[in-house]
């Protein structure tokens, strides 16, 4: 069967976690995909041991492993987030939340800034300068899931605990410190901005939220916050519409950022049917005959297969339990063969 990065004339990635860098996971992602996503060892909460010590763990480095041995480039997630993220982060030395006023905010803002800069300096001193031949990384989601699910606040931010102390200003300075970071620190020499600052959110496709979205964006691009791209996350289901991911790619495309599906997947209603599962290959083939007609930075799978997915029950990817490529990679590489 045809490659998926054969099929498309953009990068094609795929979120795993370090056991699918081994035996027949780890063959089938080398044959069919041009870039990963690190599912979960990129985390925040990954980072560190129950002490607090930043410690790369033995999952990040064999993921980094396999993609510089193997020419894969890394699509790095994720440096703020409001879930996964360890607690104290936020808290005092007596385990108190940190208060929102000026003690709390140097304190949570000097946290964010020494996060992303070991990681970016571990990824840099092991897998040389951002920018060289040895380092994969080539984009990062610097913020994610920061725009809110409802409309009651004017700003369409989520009340997390970084909103909480350091307000929207949470997203401008992890912008600020990743492009230091990342961008001139460790970069290499002549090398213009290496890594590519991704925003990155759910739901882009749905109205209310698209528009706190691109309004999120278009004031931090206002105020010169280095953002790169915007990540549309598309978990979708057999009930979006396909114009609807148009329309979000659409939306984006008066603003001076690229573009990228970052953890798309397709959910079937239970019990799965073999009809269904046949549709869902249809549903995905218009899905990336939209991709094809944007520009886009790359575009991601959330998983190898469907007994990885976070929604496992409902079959949403290309291959399935056995790695046998569904009607879904039809869609995707080779349609004119779809059932
Ligand atoms: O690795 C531990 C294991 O040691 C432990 O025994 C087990 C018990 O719960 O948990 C394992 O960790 C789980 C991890 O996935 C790895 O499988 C976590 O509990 C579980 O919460 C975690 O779920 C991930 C979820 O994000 C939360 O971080 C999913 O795999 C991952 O697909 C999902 O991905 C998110 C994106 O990061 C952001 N956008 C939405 C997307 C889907 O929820």
């Amino acid at each position: 069967i045809t490659p998926i990065k054969d099929a498309l004339d953009f990068p094609v990635g795929v979120a795993i976690d370090s056991r699918e860098t081994v035996g027949n996971p780890g063959k089938l992602t080398l044959k069919h995909f041009d870039q990963i996503t690190p599912e979960n060892h990129f985390k925040p909460e990954a980072w560190y041991d129950a002490d607090r010590n930043f410690r790369p763990s033995s999952d990040a480095i064999a993921l980094m492993d396999f993609a510089r041995d193997n020419d894969l480039r890394v699509y790095g997630h994720t440096l703020l987030w409001y879930a996964q993220t360890p607690d104290w982060f936020f808290q005092d030395d007596a385990g108190n939340p940190l208060p929102a006023d000026a003690t709390g905010r140097a304190v949570l803002s000097q946290r964010l800034k020494d996060h992303i800069n070991k990681v970016a300096n571990w990824l840099a001193t092991n897998y040389g300068k951002f920018g060289s031949a040895t380092n994969p990384i080539v984009a990062f989601d610097v913020v994610n899931e920061v725009v809110a699910d409802t409309p009651e606040n004017p700003d369409g931010l989520r009340r997390s605990e970084y909103f909480r102390i350091l307000g929207e200003d949470h997203i401008d300075l992890a912008f600020q410190y990743a492009d230091q970071a990342f961008n001139v620190d460790h970069a290499a020499s002549g090398v213009t901005r290496p890594v590519k600052l991704f925003i990155n959110d759910y739901n882009s496709e749905q109205d209310g939220k698209q528009d706190r979205y691109h309004a999120l964006v278009q004031r931090l691009l206002a105020r010169n916050v280095p953002v790169d791209g915007v990540g549309h996350q598309m978990h979708l289901s057999m009930t979006t519409p396909i114009s609807s991911l148009d329309g979000a790619l659409d939306r984006f495309e008066d603003l001076p950022v690229v573009q990228a599906v970052t953890e798309l997947d397709v959910t079937l209603a239970t019990p799965i049917t073999q009809a269904q599962t046949i549709d869902q290959g249809y549903f995905y083939r218009d899905a990336f005959k939209v991709f094809r007609e944007h520009e886009l930075f790359s575009a991601t799978v959330w998983g190898i297969n469907d007994t990885r997915s976070w929604r496992a029950e409902q079959a949403p990817l290309l291959f399935d339990g056995q790695l046998q490529a569904k009607p879904a990679y039809y869609g995707v590489a080779d349609p004119e063969h779809l059932p």
